[in-house]
């Protein structure tokens, strides 16, 4: 699971440490985001060394990749610990002044805070009010705890401790492990056919809805292995599953063939090249070489999915995918029940497609085709959703 701890200017950081450890022994891929007041308690090196991460604690860094939103879209848990009184008043009026306060703008995964503070602080009205605001809004409140406070005096106001804010937090989130005892093969990403050895025709997949899919299907028990292609560099998969790399439609093909045996579940979510390059040349392509244009011969791939499905064995389940340009639903619909029964799949999971939407983007929208043609499933919002109403649909189909 992708969980952020965010972390704020209070003692209590340094049990956050812990917390963090927790989490990540746990299996969970981690990424601390402490304001610069947490970063006089607790450095930066050892957030990045306990969380295994890289840390960006500015909304000015990292710019290119949309830092200041994309840790808060990925995120499947926030954990505020410790929230101080100041961090909880930022939240409660929207504050985005810093990286903490835009990914929590920017998230829609539960948030779950525990605050820390001094006795007086904790009662004040001013808090009181905003725990009021912040807990209508869905925020879940873990403590604080009652006992001795920094500076000898007591009362309640110490943040709880770590496994109680990491119980509390992941009870949030954990979804039914029911496809444990099952092992999902995932393709993600997009293959890259050379032309020669700098340049490469290639398409707009990033990964992220088979990663999602590989995360989901980890977060519900199975033993997964993802096989990927050309992910986006901010496209992580999740520690829990076994990742083979490939770079062309033939070295995605022959990963496909070598694990699909062992598969209960095969979802085909990389974007596979149709066609590659008759003569990949040895040295890059000159434009003297080639004046006034260039013509390519392509010849075409394999259809993997299908082959999968010819070698498929009882009791397996094998998923393709459908991205395509249509002009409206139904047209979407009728594509997807052709492309379903030209590859005899189980099920496919069609999406539209263009210019602005389907790639590079945190949400997505999917209708899920049974054997049969019949929308067995639809989803829309981020790819972690759409990814469990594929799952969803998988395992229902394996009942049928
Ligand atoms: N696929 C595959 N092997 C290929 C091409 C595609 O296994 N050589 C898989 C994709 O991973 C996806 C599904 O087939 O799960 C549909 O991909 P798509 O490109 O839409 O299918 P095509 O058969 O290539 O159809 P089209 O002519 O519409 O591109």
């Amino acid at each position: 699971m992708f969980v952020v701890v965010g972390v704020t200017g209070g003692i209590a950081a340094y049990k956050t440490v812990g917390l963090v450890r927790l989490l990540v022994k746990a299996g969970h891929d981690v990424h601390v985001v402490p304001t610069d007041d947490a970063l006089r308690f607790v450095g930066l090196p050892t957030w990045e060394a306990i969380s295994r991460n890289p840390l960006t604690t500015s909304v000015h860094e990292d710019v290119a990749r949309v830092r200041h939103v994309s840790l808060g879209q990925s995120a499947d848990l926030v954990i505020v610990a410790p929230a101080t009184a100041n961090t909880l008043a930022s939240m409660t009026a929207g504050l985005a002044s810093d990286l903490l306060g835009t990914t929590l703008l920017a998230t829609t995964a539960p948030v779950v805070v525990a605050p820390a503070m001094h006795t007086e602080m904790w009662r004040h009205p001013a808090t009181v009010h905003n725990m009021d605001v912040l807990r209508a809004r869905g925020v879940h409140v873990v403590g604080p705890a009652d006992g001795a406070l920094t500076g000898g005096d007591s009362g309640p106001g110490r943040m709880s401790e770590p496994e109680e804010i990491v119980a509390a937090a992941l009870a949030l989130v954990e979804r039914p492990r029911d496809l444990s005892g099952l092992s999902v093969l995932v393709s993600a990403g997009g293959t890259r056919e050379p032309i020669d050895p700098v340049r490469f025709l290639g398409n707009r997949s990033s990964g992220r809805q088979g990663v999602a899919i590989a995360r989901a299907a980890a977060d519900r028990g199975a033993t997964v292995t993802l096989v990927a292609a050309h992910l986006d560099a901010d496209v992580r998969p999740d520690p829990r599953v076994e990742v083979i790399s490939v770079g062309t439609a033939d070295e995605l093909g022959r990963a496909m063939d070598a694990t699909s045996p062992d598969a209960d579940v095969v979802i085909m979510a990389a974007a596979v090249a149709d066609y590659s390059v008759a003569a990949v040349s040895e040295h890059k392509l000159r434009k003297q070489d080639t004046p006034g244009g260039l013509t390519l011969e392509l010849i075409e791939n394999r259809d993997i999915v299908a082959g999968l499905v010819a070698a498929r064995r009882p009791g397996q389940t094998i998923v393709a995918f459908a991205a395509e340009t249509v002009d409206s639903q139904d047209e979407l619909l009728e594509r997807a029940r052709a492309k379903a029964a030209r590859k005899g799949v189980d099920l496919l999971a069609a999406n539209a497609v263009g210019w602005t939407s389907g790639f590079e983007t945190a949400d997505n929208a999917l209708k899920i085709i049974g054997r049969d043609g019949e929308v067995v499933g639809e989803a829309a919002g981020s790819k972690a959703e759409t990814a469990d109403a594929l799952l969803d649909a998988v395992l229902a189909a394996r009942w049928r």
